[in-house]
């Protein structure tokens, strides 16, 4: 068996009304001086006023900063560490989606390292600890409070780059589901299918291991059962239960094992495109799938058997199979866009986009096949749906 770690967050606190524990963490934390950051949807929607008197109730000092923007650019953490690097918070609490939650993490070790942010890009080049964290994702699906990864914008180049280091994992995380009973269907498909991909790429990636095996494929049958209803009739707090636990481990997950080709040729779209990060990752997944399965044919028909279809009977290549039609199912029920032709890719793009997908090592390397850039072409040219317009570019 080859060595491998497993960490997440110190503390996960998880359960209807947990979000009222926020105050007493922070005190255990030592912390009096609260910096709450989060966006101006949530704190219009009110969803932040509970953090906020559970922390005063505590006797601390609170201030909030709802000053971020999706898919965040680097520049936004300049911004915000110009504004507060001299106040002395002692605390961090991160309330909202993904990009809240990065944004929280990495301010947090921007505070205790002399680096620019953007030398801190790349695995483990992080010298120092920040000061603590606490996380509460406002809708299930990234993962990010459990994840030791924080993905940003860099306007340059338009790339979308990770910072990965073991000091982004927070102090404390929350997660109650009675905060994504107001998030609208879309965001609710798109971070749900985001979710799914993490569980599905993370149990069939090359550094998946025993611990993430098991919580993988709960992650898979939790969300498979879960998210239509949650989409469909956001106000079932069964259905956001499910989601939120599956969205949570489904992140342990991926912060351990790592994810593969879905998130290698979603980013380029998400740089380029401007397409929200669930739904560049939900429409490349069956297509990545379709590829990735006899790579490992067990472990695509285990995901089938989670997602709930009947395997019983089949051939191994057979059930392997059923997963992708599940998936493309499961996609379709929730309005994702089943085509790049959807979101505004145009065949010429598609060289270029591969070219850039090409590049990340971190996640190709842990894909379960092997892919050069001329299969990513071949991904992406099927992804758009009309092989014949530019079949030149394919092998
Ligand atoms: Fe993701």
């Amino acid at each position: 068996m080859s060595i491998s770690y497993f960490r997440t967050a110190d503390t996960l606190i998880t359960g209807k009304g947990s979000i009222n524990q926020i105050g007493m963490e922070a005190r255990k934390l030592k912390g009096s001086k609260v910096l709450i950051i989060t966006d101006k949807d949530i704190r219009e929607m009110g969803l932040i006023w509970k953090v906020v008197d559970s922390l005063e109730a505590m006797g601390l000092n609170v201030h909030i900063i709802d000053d971020v923007v999706p898919e965040p650019p680097f520049e936004i953490l300049e911004e915000i560490a110009a504004l507060i690097k001299e106040k002395g918070y002692d605390t961090f609490v991160g309330v909202g989606g993904g990009s809240t939650l990065d944004i929280t993490k990495v301010l947090s070790v921007m505070m205790t390292n002399e680096d620019d942010v953007r030398e801190m890009v790349g695995i483990e080049k992080v010298e120092n600890p920040g000061v603590p964290v606490i996380l509460v994702p406002t809708t299930a699906g990234t993962g990010s409070e459990v994840t030791p990864i924080a993905i940003f914008t860099d306007t340059s180049d338009m790339v979308k780059k990770g910072i990965v280091s073991p000091f982004l994992l927070p102090s404390v995380a929350i997660i109650d589901a009675e905060l994504t009973l107001t998030v609208p269907p879309s965001v609710t498909a798109a971070t749900g299918m985001d979710a799914l991909v993490h569980a599905v790429e993370s149990y069939t990636a090359i550094g998946a291991n025993n611990l993430t095996d098991s919580i993988a494929l709960q992650a898979i049958g939790l969300i498979s059962r879960s998210l239509r209803q949650a989409v469909y009739n956001g106000k079932d707090v069964q259905a956001r239960e499910d989601m939120a636990m599956g969205s949570l481990l489904a992140g342990i997950s991926l912060g351990n094992a790592g994810v593969g080709a879905v998130h290698a040729l979603a980013y380029p779209l998400g740089g380029k495109f401007k397409v929200p990060h669930g739904v560049a990752n939900s429409l490349l997944l069956p297509f990545v799938i379709k590829y990735n399965i006899v790579g490992n044919l067990e472990k695509f028909s285990d995901v089938a058997k989670a997602i709930g279809e009947q395997v019983e009977g089949l051939s191994l290549r057979d059930a392997a199979d059923r997963c992708v039609t599940a998936m493309e199912t499961l996609s379709k029920d929730i309005g994702i866009p089943a085509s790049l032709k959807d979101i505004g890719v145009t065949p010429t793009d598609i060289p270029a986009l591969a070219e850039e997908a090409s590049k990340i090592d971190r996640l190709l390397n842990n894909n379960p096949r092997w892919l050069t850039v001329k299969e990513i072409e071949r991904i992406y040219t099927e992804a758009y749906g009309e092989e014949e317009a530019f079949s030149e570019t394919i092998v």
